[in-house]
């Protein structure tokens, strides 16, 4: 086991092959930090993860001991987060007077014009140009009858060069109609031999630095801690002595808080890279989800395993957002419009809750106790998710939100069932967004059970899903709207499991 780290007040983060010192209060977001040391490239646009203005590079890990680039939104990261951590920004990418690849695309395209927006999206752009995965996706758009138009399936549009430009879905841009921004990823080709950022992947990202950063905030006067542990027992044993202690995973909630609510805290303890919350374990009983792995991990090495959350992971906000957000942060938050409850309660979850007594295991479907509120104790974290097998055939994910990808849901609807000789053998429907807490639809999963598979019955429940919850008006939806899209839900997955048969 590591030693504690030793309390520090600077915070070293490499930057385009520099390493810089961090030394402002620890609620400094790490676009702050860019800025600040002159590196402007990356800019402010929202402070909430909406617009990807803000996006950079990071060296995280992947398979084999190798490293992916991963785009990230620095506005929602603390900087203290990247102790130890390499990034490449906008500017990070040229080769002393040749400018990158993505760039060149960029610009000959016209896919910049007052600029703004342009270091974000070529952040992503060169995260997706240096995907590991891109030079099999374009042979399978070679090999597709479709190769011009590109290959789509849930959340993905690969081009003919194995470019998926749903990874620029975090990205906005006011100017250019997003023609020529597609225009550029369609036209890259693959990284050259000796290209530096390419050859970077093939060795292991860093290790995650133990870090006790102790800041004084010049402007309040007061003291703040950021905390990143290396061990779960270790900050179980912080947990069990500062209950109080603000954890933190992604920050994708936690960093809009902090920029537009201005919330800050004393002390916040960094669990998202704890080794113990980050791996993928099967049994035959279940397939258990380390709680700090983010959505983008799990959709890459669940690999449709479980074909509920393959279809959900797409629908949930973008790329850059996926990249940093966990399934326990999502869980953590306790809020009734997340979008994984509503499938982990049709897959019947559970929840591994531990704190430095032991752990404990609760049913997802008993988690939740009222807005935002939950039977998770202070000094307990959400470590796994245990998904029981065998899993139920007939899914779906249904998200009605404003747009069709980067949104919050208004209604969230998961369905798990299994349909044997005619008849519904097991019905398990998730809801969100219908209720003060993610729900169950218990009545129409047992007036569903041992009734025939046909569209009688299927109309004869959808009334009584419309009744399961007790939607309200707000700025998404109107509870009319809510219960609505509850009475068609039904009608829309038997008619989508039909369609596949
Ligand atoms: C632009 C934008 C779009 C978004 N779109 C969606 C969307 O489409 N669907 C959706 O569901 N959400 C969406 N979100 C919300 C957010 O991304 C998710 O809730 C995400 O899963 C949070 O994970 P995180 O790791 O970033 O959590 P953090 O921000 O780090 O933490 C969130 C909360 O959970 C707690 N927490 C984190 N991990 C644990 C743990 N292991 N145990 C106990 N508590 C924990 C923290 O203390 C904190 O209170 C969006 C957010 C933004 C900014
Ligand atoms: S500034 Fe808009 S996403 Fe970060
Ligand atoms: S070029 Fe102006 S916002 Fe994108």
């Amino acid at each position: 086991m590591s030693a504690p780290a030793t309390q520090r007040s600077t915070a070293e983060i490499s930057v385009n092959s520099t390493v810089h010192e961090f030394d402002g209060p620890p609620h400094t977001n790490a676009l702050d930090f860019l800025r600040g040391v002159g590196l402007t490239a990356a800019k402010e646009g929202c402070a909430e993860g909406e617009c990807g203005a803000c996006a950079i590079m990071v060296a995280r890990p992947d398979a084999d001991e190798t490293t992916r680039w991963t785009s990230i939104n620095s506005c929602l990261l603390p900087a203290a987060a990247l102790d130890g951590q390499e990034v490449i920004t906008a500017e990070g990418l040229a080769e002393g007077e040749s400018i990158h690849p993505v760039q060149e695309e960029m610009a000959v395209r016209g896919g910049s014009q007052c600029g703004y927006c342009t270091p974000g999206f070529i952040a992503s752009m060169a995260a997706e140009y240096y995907r590991p995965e891109r030079v099999a996706d374009a042979a399978a758009v070679a090999d597709a009858e479709d190769a011009v138009a590109g290959t789509e399936d849930e959340g993905h549009h690969c081009g003919p060069n194995g470019f998926d430009i749903h990874s620029l879905s975090g990205n906005l841009c006011r100017c250019t109609g997003y023609r020529p921004i597609r225009d550029a990823a369609y036209g890259l080709g693959q990284p050259e031999p000796g290209d530096r950022i390419a050859e970077r992947r093939e060795n292991p990202a860093p290790a995650s630095a133990s870090t006790d950063f102790h800041r004084a905030d010049t402007a309040t006067g007061e003291t703040g801690r950021f905390r990143r542990p290396s061990t779960l027992a270790e900050a179980l044993d912080i947990l069990a002595d500062e209950p109080e202690v603000l954890v933190v995973a992604g920050s994708t909630d936690w960093g809009v808080e902090v920029n537009i609510k201005g919330v800050r805290a004393k002390s916040i303890l960094a669990i998202d890279r704890l080794p113990e919350l980050r791996g993928i374990r099967r049994s035959p009983e279940h397939i258990e989800l380390g709680a700090g792995l983010t959505l983008s991990e799990l959709e890459r090495e669940l690999a449709g395993s479980i074909p509920l959350l393959g279809k959900l992971i797409p629908q949930f906000a973008s790329r850059l957002i996926r990249n940093g957000a966990t399934i326990g942060g999502n869980l953590g938050t306790g809020s009734p419009i997340g979008d994984t409850p509503p499938a982990l309660l049709a897959l019947e979850a559970q929840l591994v809750l531990t704190s430095a007594q032991g752990s404990r295991v609760v049913d997802l479907a008993d988690y939740f106790l009222g807005y935002r509120q939950t039977v998770r104790e202070a000094g307990e974290l959400i470590t796994a998710i245990r998904i029981p097998l065998p899993l139920s055939p007939l899914t779906s994910f249904q998200k009605i939100a404003k747009r069709r990808f980067d949104d919050i849901s208004s209604v969230a609807i998961g369905y798990a069932m299994r349909v044997e000789d005619g008849i519904v053998a097991k019905a398990r429907i998730g809801l969100g967004g219908v209720a003060a807490t993610p729900l169950r639809a218990k009545a129409t999963e047992t007036l569903l059970e041992g009734s025939p598979w046909t569209l009688e019955t299927i109309h004869g429940a959808a009334g009584t899903l419309a009744a399961e919850g007790t939607p309200m008006d707000d700025h998404r939806a109107s509870a009319k709207y809510r219960t609505a899209m509850l009475r068609s839900s039904l009608e829309r997955f038997f008619a989508e499991q039909e369609a596949t048969r």
